[in-house]
């Protein structure tokens, strides 16, 4: 089967079986390894890419399903000519990133959310994080980075 859909902004031709996993075609075919394989079950969120512009976990999605659709990876999350999309670098700077497995998946939720949901509190973000497990670093550090980030937005918007 061929399959067609547009990867960070680029045409992707897939040929092969429908059923294989998302993840598998990132990083098997297209070197696009800032996403992980994990647990490959759907429980750890390392996985997680946009489709359409919604935070997906590309383990669970057949790339088969993707006709047509848009994928970005955490290879094209920030725009221009910054290295890092704010949010990676809200994380870089509270220095909360440890083993790094969690992190692209964590970005490609919490991106997806943000732009969502601009200024949430403590307990939204929270709750945005709950299908992305990390095993090193403590949550709630890596909230306090997300709400410095949040801060930092509504500042720019405020002085903007
Ligand atoms: S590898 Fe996809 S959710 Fe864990
Ligand atoms: S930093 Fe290691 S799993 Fe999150």
């Amino acid at each position: 089967m061929t399959v067609t859909f547009t990867l960070n902004g680029g045409t992707c031709r897939f040929h092969g079986d429908p059923m294989t996993p998302l993840v598998d075609l990132l990083r098997n075919e297209r070197y696009l390894t800032g996403t992980k394989a994990v647990c490959r079950e759907g429980f750890c969120g390392a996985c997680t890419v946009e489709v359409d512009g919604a935070a997906v976990m590309s383990c669970l999605k057949p790339v088969g399903l993707l006709a047509g659709s848009s994928v970005t990876t955490i290879e094209a999350l920030a725009t221009g000519e910054a290295a890092m999309h704010p949010l990676q670098a809200a994380f870089a700077e509270a220095d909360v990133v440890q083993c790094g497995m969690c992190f692209p998946g964590m970005v490609m939720s919490l991106s997806a959310f943000l732009r969502d949901t601009p200024a949430p509190d403590r307990e939204a973000v929270k709750a945005a994080m709950v299908g992305n497990i990390c095993r090193c670093t403590g949550y709630e550090r890596i909230v306090d980075a997300v709400m410095a980030f949040v801060a930092r937005g509504q500042e720019g918007a405020t002085h903007g």
